[in-house]
């Protein structure tokens, strides 16, 4: 089939090669020309495991290319997919000026029978409008219809998650619309679950909601546990043997970021209360996540008198491993914090740290510093108090001796539970983490 997708971040660059890997005939679009020269080099703008392989296997063989001229594009699609993004509004409403801008396009451009998929995540009922702002914007006297398909994937695993999701949501409002869908997911070989487009779009916003409440529910029992003396990884692993609460997502931790679930859980609890109807959990889950940002924070603020002078080493930026993406992550909340108290911060992480000089440049910052570093030696050598923000690879695998041997002070506040009590208390380090004795 002829696709095309409209947006290359995440969402639609991963869509786009995947549909082409399993043999559709792709185009993906985008207003930004640099990207655009950059994807046709065969480099990929976002950092994603196997993502610029396929990126170039798929741009020898013809099967995908790369433009910012949406007329030919969208002109003779079977099927358009919309991957564009719907950031945040101050109020946590959704924007969709971006999906308007290329609803608009699409209506001007399309000259034969189309379908548009709508793969952003956006609040029920948008999918609605949005066809009828193309039929109201349309040129040509042909067939359109839009239909809803979520997104799944996780950063870090997107080609993965794609093309071995566990399920294909897809909403449609007719036959024809769902058969397109279900011709392009054929060779996918996924199951597919079909519903309304009101429906699809819901099981997005649940499904993340969920996953975030789950978050928030351990990271609140992580707290009550360190007050009375319980392990909240005993207590995870112990709740995980159920099949009805799974042994996904239980680890307590520094609270969640990215892009999806601090906007998700803010544009439902908005949704809610457009219809007059408060999202009580979801709220929650939301005033839990913001507390436990900054809880080794206040936990290290009650140990030391100030951070004032002090080396302050910072291990992992980004708000997860395998990403560059630095959005609300938890280093955001709490590097200012230490600088606004004069700290010297000595940060390091694999790929985050180009992205976080844009925030914080090298250099004096407030009344305090930052020096990013090239590798965990740097960081922590000399240093007073360490962080631990990101569970990357090559911070799991520092021995405890390290930390005793390279810093001033041995004290060390992990917000991801990366070592074992025990191991840190033979090696010498004060260790304080989440939600267990320490
Ligand atoms: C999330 C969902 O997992 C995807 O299914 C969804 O498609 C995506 O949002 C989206 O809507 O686009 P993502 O934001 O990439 O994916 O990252 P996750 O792996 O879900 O992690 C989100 C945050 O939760 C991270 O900060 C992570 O550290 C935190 N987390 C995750 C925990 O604190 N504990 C856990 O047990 C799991």
């Amino acid at each position: 089939m002829n696709i095309s997708v409209a947006g290359t971040g995440y969402v639609g660059l991963v869509a786009g090669v995947c549909f082409a890997e399993m043999g559709h005939c792709v185009t993906c679009v985008d207003v930004d020309e640099n990207k655009i020269n950059l994807l046709k080099s065969g480099v990929s703008p976002i950092f994603e495991k196997d993502l610029e392989l396929l990126m170039k296997k798929n741009y020898l063989c013809g099967r995908v290319d790369y433009t910012t001229d949406f007329q030919s594009a969208y002109r003779n699609a079977d099927a358009i997919f919309i991957g564009v993004g719907t950031p945040e509004h101050p109020d946590g409403s959704a924007n969709l000026s971006y999906i308007a801008t290329v609803a608009r396009q699409i209506a001007e451009s399309i000259e034969k029978d189309c379908l548009v998929v709508v793969k952003s995540t956006v609040p029920v009922g948008t999918n609605d409008k949005v066809e009828q702002f193309i039929h109201d914007f349309l040129v040509h006297d042909v067939r359109v219809e839009v239909a809803s398909n979520p997104e799944f994937l996780a950063q870090g695993s997107a080609v993965n998650d794609t093309l071995h999701a566990a399920r294909i949501v897809i909403g449609t409002e007719s036959k024809w619309a769902e058969e397109i869908l279900r011709k392009i997911y054929e060779p996918f070989n996924l199951p597919i679950v079909s519903v309304s487009r009101r429906s699809a779009e819901m099981i997005k916003y649940a499904s993340n909601d969920f996953l975030a409440l789950k978050i928030s529910y351990m990271n609140d029992i992580a707290n009550l546990c360190e007050l009375v003396g319980a392990d909240i990884q005993d207590v995870a692993k112990g709740m995980s043997f159920d099949d009805r609460i799974g042994s996904k997502f239980l680890n307590a931790g520094i609270g969640f970021g990215g892009s999806c679930f601090p906007k998700d859980t803010k544009a439902l609890e908005y949704l809610a209360k457009q219809h007059g109807y408060e999202l009580r959990t979801v709220k929650s889950a939301i005033d839990v996540n913001k507390d436990q940002k900054t809880v080794l924070f206040r936990k290290a603020s009650k140990r030391l008198i100030t951070f004032h002078g002090l080396k302050v080493a910072v291990l992992g930026l980004t708000f997860k491993p395998g990403t560059d993406d630095l959005r609300e992550a938890a280093s955001l909340e709490n590097v200012p914090l230490l600088l606004e108290q004069g700290a010297e911060i000595f940060a390091f992480d694999p790929v985050g740290s180009n992205n976080f000089a844009k925030v914080h440049p090298q250099g004096a910052n407030g009344k305090g510093s930052i020096t990013y570093v090239g590798n965990i030696e740097a960081a922590l050598d000399g240093a007073n108090v360490c962080f631990i923000f990101t569970e990357w690879g090559e911070i799991k695998a520092v021995s405890p001796k390290l930390y005793k041997k390279l810093m001033r002070t041995p004290l060390v506040y992990d917000g991801r539970n990366i070592y074992n009590l025990k191991d840190m208390k033979l090696a010498g380090v004060e260790y304080y983490s989440i939600g267990r004795p320490g």
